[in-house]
């Protein structure tokens, strides 16, 4: 007598499907639909959103930027901190801001509540802009001039992290953005920064 055995070639006998049940279907109803509200909101929000970079971007050498970066940073250097130049361009200035494997060249200080544009690139590899502690994040790619229109809000000693994965000294990639206020309260939290004009420390 051979037992008979269930190969799944021939169905077993019985009732083994049933239609979905309603509660399921509603389910995939809700589901569904609520893929169609994210997949609208895509085009929506570039349009509604305000949070995509309405900048210029153009194509750039990274030898060039880097360069005009330098000459930008001699141009308005009002200070150092260790090795790097504390830079103050006046309101409504072109503000040049590069990434190299592992820092953020130049510091800029900026005037809260006045427009600049800010060209923002990297020299080598890609790197991520972070600025703590408010969270802003944009990726920074070398051959590509940023030029983002930057107002900053808030005074204040911020940070920029790079939040990209770039190499083995990735993790010690962090400049500094310093916004003062009207009254021109700067370095507000750094011993080791110096002021070449006459700025208390
Ligand atoms: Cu630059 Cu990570």
């Amino acid at each position: 007598m051979l037992t008979k055995v269930h190969t799944g070639l021939e169905p077993v006998p019985g009732i083994w499907w049933r239609p979905a049940h309603k509660a399921e279907k509603v389910w995939v109803g809700i589901a569904f639909a609520w893929c169609m509200v994210l997949f609208a909101m895509m085009p929506l929000w570039h349009y509604r959103g305000g949070q995509n970079p309405a900048g210029v971007r153009t194509r750039v050498d990274p030898k060039a930027f880097y360069a005009r970066t330098v000459e930008f940073a001699n141009q308005y250097k009002v200070g150092e901190d260790r090795g790097f130049p504390i830079v103050q361009p006046p309101p409504g200035a072109d503000v040049y801001l590069v990434g190299t494997t592992f820092s953020w060249y130049p510091i800029l200080q900026l005037q809260a509540g006045k427009e600049y544009v800010l060209h923002l690139s990297s020299a080598d590899v890609n790197h991520g802009f972070s600025l703590f502690p408010i969270n802003i994040n944009f990726q920074v790619v070398p051959g590509y001039d940023y030029a983002l229109r930057v107002t900053p809000t808030t005074a204040g000693d911020f940070r920029i992290v790079c939040n990209e994965f770039c190499g083995i000294g990735h993790h010690t990639m962090v400049g500094r953005v310093i916004v003062v206020d009207a009254s021109g309260s700067t370095v507000a939290d750094n011993a080791n920064a110096t002021l070449q004009n006459g700025g208390a420390p």
